[in-house]
């Protein structure tokens, strides 16, 4: 698992290629495995292929969206903010578990940002409700583009990390 996190780097160009229908099922899977407070279960997910609605959701992001102008497809995640008050942990935990089970397929991503965000037009999360037609009672809290990597990152190093932000026993 330690080498998955190391190797987990942010991809924001992808090149052309498709990802295969099992690929994207896998990734969904590993976000509806995320546990959730109390088990509500309130986050739900949007998958895009299309082309011509991941230019849209670009839009929805004035700044830091460009992941989206190469992605293969795209995930929005959402949760029902009425049956949860901690929807934006849940929908958290399920982000980065797709993000994780990504990277084990060979498959590079990057979370976008929407809640708190401003799009071209105004705020980001009712730009993405809109193009994707999602109730107002869902939170948006990221689109994540994925694909098969365009770019080099290095893994990160175990020996540079910060261990002075562990504190033992006390702060
Ligand atoms: C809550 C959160 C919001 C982020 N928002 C964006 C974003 O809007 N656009 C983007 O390109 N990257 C975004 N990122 C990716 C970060 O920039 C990236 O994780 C960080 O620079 C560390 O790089 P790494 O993922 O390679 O470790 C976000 C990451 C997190 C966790």
């Amino acid at each position: 698992m330690l080498e998955l996190l190391k190797k987990r780097r942010t991809v924001r160009k992808f090149k052309k290629e498709q990802a295969e229908a099992d690929t994207i099922n896998k990734i969904v899977k590993a976000g509806l495995l995320a546990p959730s407070s109390k088990d509500k279960k309130p986050v739900e997910l949007v998958v895009i292929n299309d082309r011509a609605v991941m230019d849209k959701l670009k839009t929805c992001k004035a700044k830091g969206a460009v992941g989206l102008e190469t992605s293969a497809f795209a995930i929005a995640v959402i949760a029902d903010s009425e049956k949860s008050d901690v929807w934006i942990e849940d929908a958290s935990i399920a982000a980065i578990l797709m993000q994780l089970e990504a990277e084990s397929l060979g498959i590079g991503s990057v979370w976008i940002q929407m809640r708190k965000r401003q799009g071209t037009f105004g705020d980001s999360e009712t730009e993405v409700r809109e193009v994707l037609n999602i109730p107002d009672n869902y939170g948006v809290v990221c689109v994540i583009a994925f694909g098969f990597k365009d770019e080099e990152k290095h893994p990160y190093d175990e020996g540079s990390l910060n261990m002075s932000k562990v504190h033992m026993e006390k702060f």
